[in-house]
């Protein structure tokens, strides 16, 4: 594996990527949404803040590796409390998984979150998505509460996770 680098993007410059990998990891999105992916899921990839958080709160990246956008992450600073940074979404594209990227990723996070003196990460993890479990509990994250769907919410049940920093 080449190195890793999380570059900074934005909607404006980046979307048309974003959307491309996105679509190459069509069956993640599929199974979170319920539709291939489209440019209102990349809207949302960019836009979309937890709640009681701005959009200053938000930091896009793109997974490189050398020149190839690989895979994508957004994370949000603040939620559920000041000093954690919650993982939106880390997704890669499948031709690029299971060699180790997605540890990558995750050591250069904690490295930038120990910098903004976070103290904690924080995801949610669909329980229809167990590949994923395995992945964040080998890397150390622990359950934090269950948060199942409501009438309201996509219908996905899912675990929140965490990791002290
Ligand atoms: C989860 C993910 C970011 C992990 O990155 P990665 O580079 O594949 O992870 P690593 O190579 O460091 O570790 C591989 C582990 O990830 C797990 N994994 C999770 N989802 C996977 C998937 N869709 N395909 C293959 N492996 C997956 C495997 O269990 C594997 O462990 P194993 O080799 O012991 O079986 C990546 O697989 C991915 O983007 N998956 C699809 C999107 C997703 O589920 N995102 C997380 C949402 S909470």
């Amino acid at each position: 594996m080449s190195d890793i680098v999380l570059r900074p993007i934005t909607r404006s410059e980046d979307a048309e990527d974003a959307l491309d990998l996105a679509q190459r990891a069509a069956d993640y999105v599929t199974l979170e949404v319920g539709h291939a992916p489209n440019m209102d899921f990349i809207d949302g990839f960019f836009t979309a803040v937890p709640p009681g958080l701005s959009q200053d709160a938000l930091m896009t990246f793109a997974v490189m590796e050398e020149q190839a956008m690989v895979g994508m992450i957004c994370i949000a600073e603040g939620y559920e409390f000041p000093t954690d940074w919650w993982i939106g979404l880390m997704l890669l594209d499948p031709a690029f998984r299971r060699r180790g990227i997605g540890r990558a990723v995750l050591r250069l996070v904690k490295r930038k979150a120990r910098r903004a003196k976070m103290t904690m990460l924080k995801l949610s993890v669909l329980e229809a998505n167990p590949r994923a479990m395995h992945f964040w509990v080998r890397e150390g994250f622990l359950p934090h509460r269950y948060a199942a769907a409501t009438p309201e919410s996509d219908g996905h049940d899912r675990w929140v996770l965490k990791y002290h920093l």
